[in-house]
């Protein structure tokens, strides 16, 4: 892709732009390389696992990058926070969709967030690598697939809407609202889908290819690259309340702008304001 008249800082991140893209495509290799049936899986928690894969990108892509920006700090799913100095801080999710990973479901990413040294999202990857897809963007100069620009749709009229939906998997006492939310949302727009892959689902309404997606209880890993790609996008992500940090809380609702408070509203009427 090609940025004009950039300033240092931006030409800056630029090569850290370059540097996340190559990083997520040398730890997907990892993970397409790998045959299936002998990865070693284990359980972090209820309907949570995790792979000798996850930790394996994880580590290709802190020293992928700490070689070449070792002032620069992680927060990564697996190994946590790694601070090396005054640099900028990368959040990694290496395996988003573990468990569509194990069972060669195509619907799994590598998410490499990065926010300067003021904390603010500067630039986001998302690769999903049994599908060739990298979603990119730098704060200021828009969203990118695979280096072609991306937005989000111009679905204004709700009856028209597809929903990306994700249950409370790890969350049962959450499900009954959460599925009076989804029949709600379901009776009243196109349909809805579900993929597995939080990161994934943010580009998919980056891109257009839905109008919203909500969930609730994400990490931070799991939406920082894809939420800076949808705001280049031209999309809006908040929380689920005004009350809430979505960062903190991980209840999140993206979608293409247009529709963003009818989505709110919907929520409001069945979970609470
Ligand atoms: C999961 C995926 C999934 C979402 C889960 C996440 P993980 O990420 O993003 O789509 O519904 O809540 O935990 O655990 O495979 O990194």
């Amino acid at each position: 892709m090609l940025y004009k008249n950039t300033h240092e800082a931006e030409r800056n991140l630029l090569v850290k732009l370059d540097s996340a893209i190559t990083a997520g495509q040398g730890a997907g290799r990892l993970l397409l390389d790998k045959d299936s049936s002998k990865i070693i899986i284990e359980s972090k928690g209820m309907n949570d696992i995790v792979t000798e894969m996850d930790s394996a990108s994880e580590r290709f892509i802190i020293e992928y990058l700490k070689t070449r920006f070792p002032n620069d700090n992680f927060f990564g799913e697996e190994l946590g926070e790694t601070n090396n100095g005054e640099g900028g801080r990368w959040i990694i999710d290496p395996i988003d969709g573990t468990e569509n990973y194990i069972r060669n479901i195509p619907d799994y990413t590598i998410s490499i967030g990065y926010e300067d040294t003021n904390g603010v999202l500067a630039l986001g990857v998302v690769y999903n690598p049994s599908q060739g897809e990298v979603f990119s963007a730098i704060r200021g100069h828009g969203s990118f697939l695979n280096g072609k620009p991306i937005q989000v749709s111009s679905v204004k009229e709700p009856s028209l809407a597809l929903s990306i939906v994700s249950p409370p998997m790890r969350m049962h006492d959450k499900a009954p609202d959460y599925f009076k939310l989804m029949e709600a949302v379901f009776l009243q727009t196109r349909d809805v889908r579900r993929f597995g892959s939080a990161a994934q689902d943010l580009c998919y309404v980056a891109c257009g290819r839905a109008d919203a997606f909500y969930e609730m209880g994400l990490h931070y890993y799991d939406i920082a690259a894809g939420m800076i790609i949808l705001s280049e996008a031209g999309g809006r992500s908040s929380a689920f309340r005004e009350s809430e940090i979505l960062i903190k809380d991980g209840n999140i609702v993206a979608t293409n702008g247009f529709l963003h408070n009818w989505y709110l509203q919907q929520i409001h009427d069945i979970m609470g304001e």
